[in-house]
């Protein structure tokens, strides 16, 4: 009979053996090609790495869905079902897999009756491989990990992007909140991958992070591995996550996003 447990060790094998496709590349990847605009990459690890864990899934879970960064079409809208559906980013943080800044992961929800219920983000240049099962915690390389208990701004290290866009109306908006977290919170820090922004908060090391922009595979393994060490991840106006919505927002406490959300300039970009 098929578990949670069994879903996660399948993609956990996966994700471990597509470690080393990115390792390979650790001093950077010079050749890519662009997607949406310059900033917004692919190369032929990201294709490889998707294909690795679909394939693998896929062949041992025929009856399962798949959302994944590579295989959407431009254009395309994403759907999402009550079936299991397993939401892949190959590799997040793909500009800085090109620079070869170590900061990027493979990033891999798994969502049932559209909750995120196991995910794993794994970076293999830095051995950090964050998961978590629903109701069972979420772990940093085995050990169990919390969120802060940061509940007020002034003292919150919070953790956004500029993203992979350059529309004017949405660069405007990061400048706003830049300025917030600037004169308002402890500090900022942007490591260029949305997962990995979530994992911090995950481990107590950011105390929140919010962007817009993102895409479902950005945010599904980290909403759960948030939640499950004891953190809300929100939609940043307020009210439930909305995975296709584009808009995330995390915190170490509830207080902490009430504050945010009510603080943050607000965009919608277009639906996943
Ligand atoms: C991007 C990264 C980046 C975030 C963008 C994402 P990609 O994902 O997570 O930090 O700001 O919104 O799209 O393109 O590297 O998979
Ligand atoms: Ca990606």
């Amino acid at each position: 009979m098929e578990s949670l447990d069994e879903y996660f060790d399948t993609a956990l094998a996966l994700v471990k053996t597509c470690g080393n496709l990115i390792t390979e590349h650790v001093n950077g990847c010079k050749v890519f090609v662009k997607k949406s605009c310059d900033i917004d990459l692919v190369t032929e690890t990201d294709k490889k790495v998707e294909q690795t864990l679909v394939e693998g899934l896929a062949k041992k879970y025929p009856s399962h869905k798949f959302i994944g960064e590579e295989s959407v079409s431009d254009g395309a809208k994403c759907e999402l079902t009550d079936a299991p559906t397993w939401i892949i980013d190959p590799i997040d943080g793909t500009l800085n897999f090109i620079h070869g800044f170590p900061h990027c992961c493979i990033s891999v929800g798994l969502a049932i009756n559209k909750e995120c219920v196991a995910g794993i983000i794994y970076n293999p240049n830095l051995q950090q491989l964050f998961t978590a099962k629903k109701g069972q915690g979420a772990f940093l390389n085995d050990r169990q990990i919390h969120v802060s208990n940061i509940k007020e701004l002034p003292a919150a290290l919070v953790a956004f992007e500029c993203g992979t866009s350059r529309d004017e109306a949405k660069c405007k908006v990061v400048y706003e909140n830049f300025k917030l977290i600037v004169s308002k919170g402890h500090g900022m820090r942007s490591l260029g991958s949305a997962a990995l922004n979530m994992a911090m908060v995950a481990m107590g090391g950011a105390d929140a992070n919010f962007e817009y922009g993102i895409h479902a595979w950005d945010i599904a393994a980290g909403d759960i591995i948030v939640r499950e060490a004891g953190g809300v991840c929100i939609d940043p106006a307020g009210g439930p996550l909305d995975l296709l919505s584009r808009r995330v927002l995390c915190a170490s406490t509830p207080e902490l996003a009430e504050e945010l959300s009510k603080n943050l300039v607000q965009f919608y970009p277009e639906r996943d």
